[in-house]
């Protein structure tokens, strides 16, 4: 099961049923804009209908692939920013044992770069990677993305040099667009095994998309679950009317918070497995609804280690903040507090209880304290963090953000402020062509 719930009591208050039923109409309206495909951005649509178009012989393939990468390479180096890496990060994050990288024994893992221009990163990257068995999946939508082409040109060197030119052209894979783009051309030129990103798929939807798939396979984990939870989650936005539809109710109370002055939203977890997922979140709203001087700001915090620092701000800081928890039904583990003779901490209290009781004690108080100081407080309920589960949270806040950049009325599938920084970064660097 991957019933996700959607609790918005605590967020809208005593009039929550009456102020959804007020900008239903809107929503609605967002709804069959989307569905019906007439409205801004309906180009990037291929991600809507994308769960049930997956078939057994493309995840077969991915599968493939990944197996070979797994068999060669004990780490295999992800390479793309933004959309191109943050949702397999969040997924290979909250499926992976914490510790997972500091265990010699582990199976291959997945390290990822070209998500900044950090040279320390990089060269900290290549002495640890030296004399050791690695891969390359190389990801880029538009192929000529310079974060990553740096990152890449650096590793295949690299590779190449540690194994050899042929063995290095059967440990790279390239994603991109199937035609177009720098990427296109070097992976055509050399041979490299190649998956494409569909022109309609955007890179913050994209998770579902080899994009995504391929680094989750090779991490080790069951693509063909997570798939199944996003087929799922598909299927109940699609046919579920606004009074039971998660993905449109989430996106009306944030417009309904939006409008009475909330323009923060604070994504919480009570489970540092789910930080990245805040990562990726923040990305897909951030870049989604962030333009034409319109949209809800995106932050996250990771409690209770943020309690200790972001906790005074949220409790009593400008009260222009809501907070959207996620929270896990059921961990993954059972770990009783034992019982200290001595008790000198005073904590025998707690003996034999849960850490996670505590934990959802320690959640449950803080929902509290946060209405209490005027933080309308969303919840998110998922059972547990497996695959199934991340597959249907993901399809969910895709389809609440694009119902919510359309309510807002803003197009949710482009991002032209991206472009600012790299005009001037190609100027300064006088990039041949650019003025
Ligand atoms: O969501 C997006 O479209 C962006 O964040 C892109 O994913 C990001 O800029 C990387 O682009 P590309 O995959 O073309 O290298």
């Amino acid at each position: 099961m991957n019933t996700i719930k959607l609790e918005l009591e605590k967020a809208l208050g005593a009039s929550a049923q009456e102020q959804l039923q007020k900008i239903a109409p809107e929503v609605e309206k967002a709804i069959a804009t989307l569905y019906e495909g007439n409205g801004v951005g309906n180009d990037f649509l291929g991600w809507l209908n994308l769960p049930a178009e997956i078939d057994h012989k493309f995840l077969t393939d991915i599968e493939t692939t990944a197996n070979s990468l797994r068999r060669k390479c004990r780490f295999v180096v992800v390479i793309g920013i933004g959309g191109s890496y943050l949702g397999a990060k969040a997924v290979i994050d909250a499926l992976s044992s914490t510790f997972a990288s500091y265990d010699a024994n582990a199976k291959t893992q997945v390290l990822f770069a070209g998500h900044n221009i950090g040279e320390d990163y990089l060269a900290d990257m290549q002495e640890f990677l030296k004399d050791k068995e690695f891969g390359i999946i190389n990801i880029s939508k538009s192929g000529t993305t310079t974060e990553p082409a740096i990152a890449f040109r650096l590793l295949k060197q690299q590779l190449e040099n540690q194994v050899g030119k042929g063995e290095a052209q059967r440990r790279i894979v390239a994603i991109t667009d199937a035609s177009k783009g720098a990427l296109r051309t070097l992976a055509d030129n050399e041979g490299y095994k190649t998956f494409v990103i569909p022109d309609n798929v955007g890179g913050r939807f994209s998770v579902l998309t080899p994009v995504g798939l391929l680094p989750i396979a090779v991490a080790g984990f069951d693509i063909r679950v997570l798939v199944a939870g996003a087929q799922n989650m598909m299927q109940q936005c699609k046919t579920a009317p606004f009074e039971s539809n998660i993905a449109a109710q989430y996106a009306a109370a944030r417009n309904i918070l939006y409008r009475d002055g909330k323009k923060i939203e604070i994504l919480a977890n009570f489970n540092p497995k789910l930080h990245y997922l805040a990562e990726w979140w923040k990305q897909l709203y951030g870049e989604s609804e962030g333009k034409e001087g319109k949209g809800i700001f995106p932050a996250s915090v990771d409690f209770t280690t943020d309690l200790h620092s972001m906790g005074q701000w949220i409790q009593e800081g400008e009260r222009t903040i809501f907070e959207t928890v996620i929270s896990v039904e059921n961990v993954n583990n059972t770990l009783v507090i034992p019982t200290d003779k001595e008790d000198l901490d005073g904590l025998n209290y707690l003996a034999g209880k849960r850490v996670d009781y505590v934990n959802k004690m320690a959640e449950l108080g803080t929902q509290m304290a946060h209405v209490d100081g005027g933080v309308p407080n969303i919840r998110i309920v998922i059972p547990a963090v497996r695959e199934n589960c991340l597959g249907a949270l993901i399809y969910f806040f895709e389809a609440a953000c694009a119902i919510s950049g359309y309510t807002l009325g803003v197009n949710p599938f482009n991002q032209p402020g991206v472009e600012a920084y790299k005009k001037n970064m190609f100027r300064l660097l006088e990039k041949p062509g650019v003025k």
